[in-house]
């Protein structure tokens, strides 16, 4: 009888729909004139023994169906709350990710890749692990010269190669030169552009940075094909306003050499407090040495050609006028969302 009863109960409490419906239930149960109300008042007049068992019964009913009202009554609200209050307006604007982008230097590599590769240039990449000779001797600049000490190198310990010297970690770009030339494929037209390191560091060097070189190599080159091709390069990245000059210079592996100068951003080529004269130095270039050429296994009476090696973070600092080259390594975020 009273397994039916709670059967009962349940069925009643779990179907209903409404919190009025569940309100009923309840009131029919345990409301004032309630049956489980009623069946307490009736059990007054039983003897004591079974009073008490009959009590402790009812109570655990009465027990069951507060619990069971309860989980419902919650259930039931929880789905009315989501009908009225928990839309989604689909229309309304998303929250934008933040987004990143690609590193400063990373950018202006790539920048600088493809003005040299609209008049034929091809990047490539060689070691920066590299051996003296490629770095120094094969370029005209024999073991214990004077020039050597311009480039800080970084000596690798206990790597040394009995044709090509001593390990280091390459402190030009200009590395590239023999390597490209040793590919035997004349002509030659090689952007190489990669990292480079020396002992050094103040606000305009660091001990790791980039250089791009560039080497042509073919029939009939002379000084006004190297001066066309950097003033091709500096009107496109710098902007058509910008003039280059060439100043006679000295570096073992080129023959003229010369220093590469554009008119100064600030100032426009006027003369500046940062430019002085109106000049601002790119880099160096010149004619490669028929010495090297031969060290290449390039013929110097039949081929001749030119190179240059700049400063891929100089480059951009001129652009933007930035005072120093360690902004560029530092991972600032308030520096590097200006561009
Ligand atoms: N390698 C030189 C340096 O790091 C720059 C340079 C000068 C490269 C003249 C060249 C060149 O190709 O022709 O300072």
């Amino acid at each position: 009888m009273e397994s039916l009863a709670r059967e009962k109960i349940k069925k009643a409490v779990v179907t209903a729909k409404t919190i009025e419906e569940l309100e009923k239930i309840r009131i029919k149960y345990l409301g004032r004139k309630g049956i489980v109300t009623q069946a307490f008042k009736e059990i007054k007049s039983l003897p004591s023994e079974e009073r008490i068992q009959e009590g402790k019964k009812l109570n655990q009913i009465k027990n069951l169906i507060q619990t069971l009202i309860a989980k419902k009554d919650k259930e039931i609200k929880l789905r009315n709350r989501n009908l009225k209050n928990e839309w989604l307006d689909v229309t309304a604007p998303g929250l934008k990710p933040q987004q990143g982008h690609l590193h400063l230097i990373t950018q202006t590599i790539r920048e600088i890749a493809k003005i040299f590769q609209k008049i034929g240039f091809n990047r490539v990449r060689y070691p920066e692990i590299e051996w003296d000779w490629y770095a120094f001797e094969g370029l005209n600049m024999p073991p214990n010269h004077p020039a050597r000490d311009n480039w800080e190198t970084f000596f690798i310990q206990d790597l040394e190669n009995k044709k090509y010297g001593k390990g280091i970690l390459t402190p030009h770009t200009s590395s590239g030169q023999l390597r490209e030339m040793e590919k035997k494929q004349l002509p030659i037209r090689m952007l190489n552009i990669a990292k480079c390191y020396r002992r050094q560091s103040d606000i305009s060097h660091a001990p790791m940075f980039y250089q791009f070189e560039g080497l042509l190599i073919d029939k009939d080159i002379n000084v006004s094909h190297l001066k066309g091709t950097l003033d091709f390069f500096s009107k496109q990245y710098f902007g058509p306003k910008r003039e280059t000059r060439i100043r006679p210079f000295h570096f073992r592996f080129t023959e003229p050499s010369f220093e590469v100068d554009v008119t100064c951003v600030i100032c426009n080529g006027r003369g500046c407090s940062v430019c002085k004269e109106g000049w601002l130095e790119l880099g160096g270039a010149g004619m490669v040495h028929p010495k090297v050429l031969a060290n290449g296994g390039i013929d110097p009476q039949k081929y001749s050609g030119f190179a240059w090696g700049w400063g891929v973070e100089r480059l951009f600092m001129m652009k933007y006028k930035i005072p120093d080259i360690r902004l560029l390594f530092s991972g600032d975020l308030d520096f590097l969302k200006q561009f």
